[in-house]
């Protein structure tokens, strides 16, 4: 199965299946990469089992396979150096290529490097965790942290081909599962209510592995994406609703000090939480919405602010909120819905709006 994006010069698909990383050399010929050199960038934690089995499917040629332990701390210009002089010592060239295997992390700082060396060598993304499999692979962000904050530095390059492969998500820690199905139900809120019930019908068996309904799952995520960046590559518009519910989140991870107490994807399901009451109390999100919305996230069990915060946290939530990168102003801004599948863009708020909003939370 695949799925094509096409974007204004670029067009790239994106391969779906079981054990499909493996047809790696056939999938590099259907799209005419012929690379005298290759290096496969891998994430630590990945099973050493499918990267032996994946370097044996590769030619033996002049293959380089390079493992770093990727993490937030790690996203970083060091880490681009590492991969920029091992590209350099090794004479690549505009037409070899690089292939990362990994979560997000890797996927952006791979992706990155890709995108500055030379001005670009082929790249491929095989996205190895739920979250980068629906979200990060696809779209062309690429990036790295800097002290202004997460994400800061980057540029737009969209991949030359994206593989799915669900056998990686069998190793996959069920936090890290929830993460991405955080990024799925996204998807689903701004775009498909449609596929938000087929969620809540079937979230269990989604965490829980179950072969065709993590695929559909997977699939229809990736295509509300694939259909987003399509029409505003640049985040322009409409790519901003996919930031729904994360300008919550972002304050919330930053103001416990991206702690493992929450990690990003519970962080988003609180915001979304949190971005659909707001919606609510804007008289724009109906009540039958939202209940539909608080009752599901209260069954993933990450649906009390309380549980991770006090009241006299508020004001750091809202200094992290301003600092927002899509934030230019004093204000707030957020994206919110009035129904599920119709978000609503440029909802500017005033700091104590917000603030008043938010301690209601506190009060109940
Ligand atoms: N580029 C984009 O459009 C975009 C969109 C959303 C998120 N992101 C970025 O994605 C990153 C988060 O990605 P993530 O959630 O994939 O995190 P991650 O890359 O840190 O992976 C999560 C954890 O799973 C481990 N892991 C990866 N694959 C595994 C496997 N198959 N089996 C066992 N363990 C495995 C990793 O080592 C890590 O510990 C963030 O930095 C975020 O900024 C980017």
């Amino acid at each position: 199965m695949k799925l094509f994006v096409k974007t204004k010069d670029k067009k790239y698909p994106i391969y779906f299946g079981v054990n499909n990383c493996f047809k790696i050399e056939k999938i590099l010929e259907q799209n005419k990469i012929y690379p005298k050199k290759l290096i496969v960038i891998y994430d630590r934690n990945i099973p050493k089992k499918i990267l032996s089995k994946f370097r044996n499917k590769l030619k033996k040629n002049k293959n380089i396979f390079f493992g770093l332990h990727f993490s937030e701390k790690v996203k970083n210009f060091n880490t681009v150096k590492k991969i920029l002089n091992v590209l350099g010592k090794n004479n690549f060239n505009r037409d070899d290529c690089l292939i990362s295997i990994g979560g997000g992390i890797a996927g952006d700082i791979c992706a990155f490097a890709a995108s500055i060396y030379k001005r670009g060598l082929k790249f491929v993304n095989i996205p190895s965790t739920l979250l980068s499999q629906v979200d990060s692979s696809i779209g062309g962000k690429t990036g790295i942290n800097n002290f202004i904050g997460k994400n800061m530095i980057g540029t737009f390059s969209q991949p030359n081909v994206v593989i799915i492969d669900i056998i990686f998500l069998k190793s996959l820690p069920k936090r890290e599962m929830i993460c991405g199905y955080a990024e799925i139900l996204k998807h689903s809120l701004v775009s498909n209510k449609k596929f938000f019930i087929f969620l809540k019908n079937n979230f269990k068996s989604i965490l829980n592995l179950n072969l065709n309904t993590t695929k559909k799952a997977i699939l229809s995520s990736c295509k509300i994406k694939k259909e987003i960046v399509e029409k505003d590559e640049k985040e322009n518009n409409l790519r901003k609703t996919l930031n729904y519910g994360h300008t919550f989140a972002h304050a919330f991870e930053s103001t416990l000090g991206y702690s493992k107490k929450l990690n990003h994807g519970e962080a988003v399901l609180l915001g979304i939480l949190t971005a659909s009451k707001f919606s609510n109390n804007e008289k724009l999100l109906p009540k039958n919405e939202l209940k539909m919305i608080e009752n599901h996230i209260k069954e993933l069990k990450y649906n009390n602010l309380k549980n991770y915060f006090k009241k006299n946290n508020i004001n750091k939530i809202l200094n992290f909120m301003i600092k927002d990168k899509k934030n230019n102003s004093k204000d707030i801004n957020l994206i919110l819905l009035k129904k599920i599948s119709k978000p609503v863009l440029n909802n500017r708020y005033s700091q104590y709006k917000v603030k008043t909003f938010l301690s209601s939370l506190f009060d109940k």
